[in-house]
């Protein structure tokens, strides 16, 4: 007998069960509460000393009802709109749970040759969407924070003498990262881990429409020329945080080539929009970087974690990961291969097979069809509260985010508790040219024309109350 496996009867009753749970969970998202307030007595229970004798698989599956699933917040809510967050794709769970069965270890290709093949297909679908040329490699991240800092490390290795053994220890000038004032914080995080140290991020200034203001990258980058330093890289945003913004990319692309720049393009939240054609006029020129970020569990539903980094000239990436390990060598394969060379995991999950599962299943059109209704969903909304009065947008809506203000509201947070307790949305904290407001961001493929119309009825109501709040006594 082993103890850690199920007797054939366990694996049916399990089985049944989690059917069952998937689709009570899938059928009850609509009427969840989207930010359950945990039950903390529940929640410290699970702190409780790990049993010595297992509590057994109905009792788990019970603790997963009752106090697991209470206690987690509803992303796929078709009202959650915080962040930048795509909820899971229906398949995804079973390309889960069958990933978990055959745990392949995506690190050379013997331990995992169909899963090695089936991440260089997704790899070499995305490649094509960016425009990347044929010699373009890449590999699934932990998301888009580790592609970017992935990329940076590729790009001194790409870019400074000697990195490989010296790293940056020998007496060099600084290296200059510039990005811009509306780049996400993993950006800076990245420079800072690897050592090129925050002092030398130029976070550059935008234009009145959130985008990076070329110029100013110029004179920045002469600057720092005459001062001596060693500009570097310049990562630019395709789809900024906040405001959904698109950096002007192939200006941008320009002037790298001509100062010898490594072009990073962060399009963790906007480049998988590409999938439409009608995107490629704003965002073609991510097919000019060098590296990319993308983020398949953003805009390809795929449930955590999944992040993707591609490199223009795939030589380059397994230049600056590749080490020779006598006991890890297998004979090179034509189709399939050694992903430890392409990143810094030795030990990799088969992150590819959710994203490829449902891509297979369901077609890159529903993708594309996903994405673009939820680009239409935030132009309504955006139009629903330009109409509104009271009501004001911060920031023009280029991708789904929309960026507003209510008219009297000091205190931005409490209207989102306010939302939140409601259960009518989540939507997110934002400050836009330093001022505060909410942002609601559509990348959740549930979210219906009904949900827009609801949360904007929710905030014509709040400003009429304000309104009434404020107004001086008509018996006065
Ligand atoms: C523009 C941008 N870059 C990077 C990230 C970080 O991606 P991840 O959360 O997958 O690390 C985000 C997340 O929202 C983002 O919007």
């Amino acid at each position: 007998m082993n103890e850690l496996l199920l007797t054939d009867d366990e694996r049916a009753h399990a089985g049944a069960r989690l059917v069952a749970l998937l689709d009570s969970y899938e059928r009850g998202l609509a009427e969840a509460d989207i930010l359950p307030v945990p039950d903390r007595a529940q929640l410290a229970g699970l702190l409780a000393p790990m049993p010595d004798k297992g509590i057994g698989l109905d009792a788990l599956f019970d603790r997963w009802e009752d106090v697991v699933l209470p206690g987690s917040t509803t992303v796929a809510h078709p009202r959650f709109l915080a962040y930048v967050l795509g909820p899971p794709n229906g398949v995804a769970p079973y390309a889960e749970a069958l990933a978990a069965a055959i745990n392949q270890n995506c690190n050379f290709w013997q331990l995992s040759p169909a899963a090695s093949v089936v991440e260089r297909s997704v790899l070499e679908w995305l490649a094509s969407v960016v425009g990347f040329p044929a010699g373009a490699k890449g590999i699934l991240t932990g998301g888009g924070s580790l592609a970017t800092l992935q990329a940076l490390a590729t790009a001194l290795h790409d870019r400074v003498p000697d990195f490989h053994a010296s790293g940056l220890q020998r007496d060099h000038a600084p290296l200059v990262v510039y990005t811009s004032v509306e780049a996400h914080r993993s950006v800076d995080k990245a420079a800072a881990i690897l050592g090129v140290g925050l002092d030398n991020v130029r976070h550059i200034a935008t234009d009145d429409r959130h985008r990076m203001d070329v110029s100013a990258l110029r004179r920045a980058v002469e600057q720092d020329r005459r001062n001596g330093l060693r500009p570097w890289c310049v990562v630019a945003t395709c789809g900024t945080v906040s405001t959904g913004s698109v950096d002007p990319l192939d200006a941008i692309a320009d002037l790298c080539s001509d100062e010898d720049l490594w072009l990073h393009v962060d399009g963790a939240y906007g480049a998988l929009f590409l999938l439409s054609e009608g995107m490629r006029e704003l965002m073609g020129g991510c097919a000019r970087a060098d590296s990319i970020t993308l983020d398949p569990h953003k805009l390809l539903y795929a449930p955590l974690e999944a992040g993707c980094l591609l490199v223009r000239d795939g030589a380059k990436l397994r230049d600056a990961y590749a080490f020779d390990s006598s006991y890890l060598t297998v004979a090179e394969d034509p189709l399939m291969t050694d992903y430890m060379d392409y990143g810094p995991q030795l030990s990799r999950s088969f992150k590819a097979f959710k994203v490829w599962s449902a891509v297979q299943a369901f077609g890159v059109e529903a993708f594309r069809s996903a994405n673009e209704r939820t680009l239409e969903l935030a132009q309504r909304f955006g139009r629903g509260v330009q109409e509104a009065e009271g009501l004001r947008l911060l920031a023009p809506v280029v991708l789904t985010a929309v960026c507003f203000s209510v008219d009297g509201v000091e205190d931005h947070a409490s209207l989102l508790e306010e939302l939140a307790a409601e259960n009518v949305a989540l939507l997110g904290p934002v400050v836009v040219g330093g001022e505060r407001g909410v942002r609601a961001c559509f990348t959740n493929h549930r979210t219906s024309v009904g949900d827009v119309d609801l949360i904007l009825e929710r905030l014509r109501g709040r400003v009429a109350f304000q309104a009434r709040g404020f107004a001086p006594d008509p018996a006065n």
